[in-house]
């Protein structure tokens, strides 16, 4: 029972003995370190936080020397990936008669909060643009047919070859400004609900760019095996995570690297939404840093560094997630671009 419990707490607990070495771990902690406990609890607290001056390993010696708790409140925490999060830390030991003293270490990450409210402005965002480009895209396609239509016509009443020209430039014109205004619809059908296996879809985007792009690049799997399958529609999640890998390669030039990488997150809320579990899906590349500019707006249509590009690729992959209840976010530095896709695992009665 009291394992239940501790094991759904949406608060990291770290539970260390005297030599300061991790006896329990749960699950809520491991998703903050990124680590399984297999890996974590092979480690002393002073290899788990990576505090500058060592705030958290001198505060459980002291605890564990007076036998007295203490409390740090807005501790800046640095994470494994380098994120620095803000916690409340509370650390207390726990002496019991004729067995050697515990100290339990609880985390509450604060920022959380204020990342939800970031999420669920992101989703508003992504919705209210899509449906102005959505609306847009349909208001001119309607008089685009009217055009195409009467260029035909007018062909038809047209003797001279040299006139067909004309009307055939705004024919072929017409048409491929269809296609372009199709492509920022996006796709028009609901997504299937099947089982499908998130590795399986990573797998067959890795199989095609790498049939694509005959350069030299390095494709790095880390998979969570532990990933359950999902309900989606495999099609269009293998169109999005393609249209995001695609971009990878193009960015990454002649030689580099593109990871593919796959973690659980339990008990996470996106868009006002508690799910037990999602994945959370990262594609890393090595390229160089987005400049702010394109960043700022990168899921928009229309934005592209490209000379080729039509800047629809991250639209279309930001739709579909977002059909899919998920959510997809874009970091960039030098050296290293990641996009995140958030994506609620939904079990088969769901
Ligand atoms: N991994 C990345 N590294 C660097 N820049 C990127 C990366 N992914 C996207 N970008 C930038 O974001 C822009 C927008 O990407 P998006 O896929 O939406 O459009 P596109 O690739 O230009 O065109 P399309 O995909 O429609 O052919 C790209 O043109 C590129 O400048
Ligand atoms: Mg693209």
């Amino acid at each position: 029972m009291e394992k239940r419990i501790l094991e759904n707490l949406n608060t990291a607990i770290l539970f260390f003995n005297s030599d300061l070495l991790l006896t329990y771990v749960n699950p809520a902690a491991e998703m903050l370190f990124e680590l399984s406990s297999k890996k974590m609890l092979q480690m002393t607290a002073k290899d788990i936080f990576h505090c500058p001056g060592e705030v958290i390993d001198v505060t459980l010696i002291k605890s564990l020397e007076s036998g007295q708790p203490f409390i740090e409140r807005e501790m800046s925490l640095p994470l494994p990936d380098k994120r620095i999060i803000k916690v409340d830390c509370s650390v207390t030991p726990l002496n019991e008669p004729n067995i050697e003293t515990n100290i339990l270490v609880e985390l509450r990450a604060i920022d959380r909060q204020i990342r939800i409210s970031h999420e669920e402005q992101l989703i508003s965002q992504h919705h209210a643009t899509r449906a102005l480009i959505r609306g847009m895209a349909h208001e001119i396609k309607n008089p685009l047919g009217g055009i195409r239509g009467a260029a035909q016509l007018l062909e038809e009443e047209l003797n001279s070859d040299d006139l067909k020209e004309y009307t055939q430039v705004i024919t072929r014109e017409a048409d491929r400004l269809k296609t372009l205004l199709n492509r920022m619809l996006g796709p028009n059908k609901l997504p299937k609900q099947q089982s499908i296996n998130i590795h399986q879809v990573l797998e067959r985007v890795r199989m095609l760019v790498k049939a694509e792009m005959p350069k030299n690049i390095l494709f790095h799997r880390d998979y969570d095996p532990s990933l359950p399958d999902t309900q989606a529609d495999e099609d269009l999640l293998i169109q999005a995570v393609l249209n995001i890998v695609r971009n990878a390669a193009q960015a990454i030039g002649q030689k580099g690297n593109i990871t593919l990488k796959t973690r659980i997150q339990r008990q996470f809320t996106l868009a006002n939404h508690k799910y037990k579990l999602i994945s959370k899906i990262e594609i890393i590349n090595d390229g160089p840093k987005i400049p702010d500019y394109i960043l700022k707006n990168i899921f928009y249509p229309m934005i592209s560094g490209r000379a080729e590009g039509t800047g629809l690729g991250l639209s279309i992959s930001q739709s579909i997630i977002n059909q899919h209840d998920g959510l997809i976010e874009c970091l960039s530095e030098d050296n290293k671009t990641t996009f995140i896709i958030l994506l609620p695992l939904k079990e088969n009665h769901d």
